[in-house]
């Protein structure tokens, strides 16, 4: 149970630099009185916008991360950027393991993991990123496919680590997709899975306490009905957060309907939220 609502947008190659620029002065001025204590923000913006966006957004109330680390700090990996040079430029967060790096850009287990301890060790707050295939949907494998990618992704954290980490479920099969297709029972269901196996490795306590966000398809229409699911503790929002105003009003109409549902009693969200 968290005592947040936790959202993420993570751009893509949809924006370049100047895009990403207005977008981001936007979003910071529609969501400029949102509480810090009860949301957390985070905005994904592609490497070559990352420096003059830090300028704009110094002392806001929005996370900004990278959508991408190298798994080497090694000086001879022509084209990448490591975790210290993130660092540098004072950002806040990085995704790691976004389903389409893992599947077209063949990074691995392993890599996940030294990018998650690389980022991890210069104080970077992860979004770790898992998902299944439709393919391993079908065949009932999900569940065994998430465990395998949490426990191989964190593997050697350490416990005082751990605030650091968000887990970003999306779903392959759900990435890009109309959001009628998107079943929120079967969210609900992986977010148990995976909350379930966070406290096999961390304990109960600290497992229970890592932020599960889900991702994919997510659009005004099933936002809340996402967030209803048990252990869903926020929401990753590719298309329908790409417009800034669109996305100011799904964050708000969220944040409404858990204020209103908590009221009722219909989900144990934290004190905040009563
Ligand atoms: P969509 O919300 O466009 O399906 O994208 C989800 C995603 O990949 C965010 O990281």
């Amino acid at each position: 149970m968290q005592n947040k609502l936790y959202f993420c947008t993570n751009t893509k190659m949809s924006k370049g630099l100047t895009e990403s620029l207005s977008y981001l002065k936007d979003l910071q001025t529609l969501l400029s009185d949102l509480p810090q204590k009860d949301i957390e923000l985070a905005v994904m913006l592609p490497f070559t916008a990352l420096y003059p966006a830090r300028q704009i957004c110094l002392k806001s109330n929005i996370l900004l991360g990278a959508q991408n680390v190298c798994q080497e700090t090694d000086f001879s990996f022509t084209g990448e950027i490591s975790a210290p040079m993130l660092k540098e430029l004072n950002l806040d967060c990085v995704m790691i393991g976004h389903s389409e790096r893992r599947r077209k850009a063949g990074e691995t287990d392993s890599m996940i993991n030294q990018k998650v301890l690389f980022a991890l060790s210069e104080n970077l707050t992860v979004f770790l990123g898992i998902s299944e295939t439709a393919s391993e949907k079908q065949y009932m494998i999900s569940d065994e496919v998430l465990r395998i990618q949490l426990k191989r992704s964190l593997y050697g954290i350490r416990a005082e680590q751990v605030p650091l980490l968000r887990i970003l479920y999306e779903p392959a099969w759900a990435i890009g997709k109309d959001s009628s297709c998107i079943p929120p029972d079967y969210v609900g269901k992986k977010h148990n899975t995976i909350r379930s196996c966070l406290c096999e490795l961390f304990g109960s306590d600290t497992g229970s306490s890592i932020p599960v966000i889900y991702g994919g398809s997510v659009s005004p229409s099933n936002a809340c009905r996402l967030i209803d699911q048990p252990n869903v503790d926020g929401l990753g929002i590719g298309r329908s957060a790409w417009d800034a105003f669109t996305f100011n009003c799904l964050i708000r109409n969220v944040q409404e309907h858990v204020n209103q549902s908590t009221s009722k009693g219909d989900k144990p969200y934290a004190e905040n939220f009563k």
